[in-house]
């Protein structure tokens, strides 16, 4: 097969999946975006040629765009468009997630400071604000108190640009000092690793420690609908276990199965434009070989539909 991969930078997470394509001999057409313009009705060449393309944008507004465009020009695209739209918006998210019935972090959307400063006391202290739109847990807030509310209210309602404006109130979650990430396609899950920090922000990308960790029933019922709820594709499902102590967790060193069982979990977000390096490393799966079984799977499939 061809595969496009639409990049602007190509990070180790891409260099992994191209050398499993190069691997077993099948085309790779790099389409840095940055170069492409996309038209209404005619497609750029560089689409001409490819079964499949794989949409690795770092940029949302790039990724939410594009891959509309190839969809527009009947290229198949991963992921879709419906899924990098969903997954690119948190708000988008987690409506996605409670109109499935995952367990999801109970949040409040606010567009002035002064409705915001209501949800922020109605959840109480501390609770969390977050970007609309962002990773890498950047420009993410706990709130501890209401002249620490006051504060960032007015910072984001003063010098943030368009997406500020959108407050994104959550509660807390009392996580057990980690949380999980699991790689999955189509909501079968290709590997999971447990993601602990001291801080409350446990991002492999904030320097979290991780650790390979196995799935119990629930956690996989829930990567499942989780996917379904964004439209499938090769996602990141994120969870944080609900009722488990952090004792519990430290005594078993954090390194997975054995750490007190946890109640529930609740789904704080789905990304789509998920990076797989930590998880190829920190557990015995071939990740990127996984992602391009897939791959092979959803050309041939796309093949039987139109013969
Ligand atoms: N409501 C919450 N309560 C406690 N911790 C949270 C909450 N939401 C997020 N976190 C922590 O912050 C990290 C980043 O949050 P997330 O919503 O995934 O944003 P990002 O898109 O920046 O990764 C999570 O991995 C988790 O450890
Ligand atoms: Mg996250």
């Amino acid at each position: 097969m061809n595969v496009g991969i639409l990049y602007s930078r190509i990070r180790r997470d891409e260099k992994l999946l191209l050398s499993e394509l190069r691997e077993r001999d099948h085309e790779v057409t790099k389409i840095d975006v940055r170069k492409q313009r996309f038209n209404v009705s005619e497609p750029p060449a560089a689409f001409g040629d490819v079964d499949v393309v794989v949409d690795r944008c770092l940029a949302t507004s790039r990724s939410v765009y594009a891959t509309k465009f190839v969809d527009a020009y009947d290229v198949p695209v991963v992921n879709d468009p419906t899924t990098a739209e969903v997954c690119s918006d948190k708000v988008k998210n987690s409506l996605a997630l409670e109109a499935a019935g995952v367990p999801t972090p109970n949040t409040d959307v606010a567009f002035t400071k002064d409705a915001a400063m209501e949800s922020i006391e109605d959840f109480g202290y501390p609770c969390v604000l977050k970007p609309v739109v962002g990773s890498w847990g950047r420009l993410m807030a706990k709130i501890d108190s209401r002249s620490a509310a006051e504060a960032i209210l007015e910072h984001k309602e003063t010098l943030g640009h368009y997406e500020h404006k959108v407050f994104y109130v959550q509660e807390f979650v009392e996580k057990p000092g980690r949380d999980i990430r699991v790689l999955a396609t189509d909501g079968q899950p290709v590997a999971a690793m447990v993601r602990s920090s001291d801080h409350w922000l446990t991002n492999a990308a904030k320097g979290a420690k991780t650790d390979p960790f196995e799935l119990d029933d629930r956690a996989l019922e829930l990567v499942e609908k989780a996917s379904e709820a964004v439209d499938g594709g090769l996602l990141g499902v994120d969870l944080m276990e609900v009722g488990v102590s952090q004792d519990d967790t430290q005594a078993a060193s954090g390194d997975g199965p054995g750490a007190g069982t946890p109640e529930d979990y609740t789904v704080h977000e789905v990304n789509h434009t998920v990076e797989f390096k930590a998880l190829d490393e920190v557990t015995d799966v071939d990740v990127p070989a996984r992602v391009v079984d897939w791959l092979e799977a959803k050309v041939e499939a796309e093949a039987e539909v139109t013969a």
